[in-house]
C-alpha cells in the first residue's frame, strides 16, 4: 500500500465562542481567540489517501484529487469567515478540531467509491497547532 498526501492552503477567519456560555465564560475558556471581531489563519490542509498502485504507477491521480478538494473544500472555505459562512459553525465552535472533522466529512461525502481510501485530514493552524482527523 502507498500513502499519498497533497497539501493545500486555506486562508480563513474565525472566532472561538460557544453560544451556550456567557461572555465571561467564553473569555475564560478561549482567551484571545474569543476576541469579538475574530482573527485569521493560513491553514495548511493535508489530505492523505492510501491504496495500491494503478497501471499508471500511481495510487491516485493528483489532478483528480485537486479538483475534488477544490470543489468541496477550497471554494467553500478559502477567504471565508468560518462562523458566518459555514452553516455547521453557526452552532459548533470553529476550532481546528471541528474544522478538520467538517473537512473530512465533506470529502468523504464526495469521495468516489472507486478511489483509494481517504485515510486522514491533517490541518496545521499554525506551526505549533496541528490537528489530525482519520476515519
Ligand atoms: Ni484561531
Amino acid at each position: 500500500m502507498i500513502r499519498v498526501t497533497r497539501a493545500y492552503r486555506v486562508a480563513a477567519s474565525h472566532r472561538l465562542h460557544a453560544p451556550g456560555l456567557s461572555a465571561e465564560q467564553n473569555r475564560a475558556l478561549y482567551g484571545k481567540c474569543n476576541n469579538p471581531y475574530g482573527h485569521g489563519h493560513n491553514y495548511r490542509v493535508e489530505v492523505s489517501v492510501k491504496g495500491p498502485l494503478d497501471s499508471s504507477g500511481r495510487a491516485i491521480d493528483p489532478a483528480a484529487l485537486d479538483r475534488l478538494v477544490d470543489e468541496t473544500i477550497l471554494r467553500k472555505f478559502d477567504h471565508r469567515n468560518l462562523n458566518a459562512e459555514i452553516p455547521q459553525f453557526a452552532e459548533a465552535v470553529p476550532t481546528t478540531e471541528n474544522l478538520g472533522r467538517e473537512v473530512f466529512r465533506r470529502l468523504l461525502e464526495a469521495w468516489p467509491p472507486e478511489w483509494p481510501v481517504l485515510e486522514k485530514v491533517r490541518i496545521a493552524e499554525t506551526d505549533r497547532n496541528i490537528f489530525e482527523v482519520s476515519a
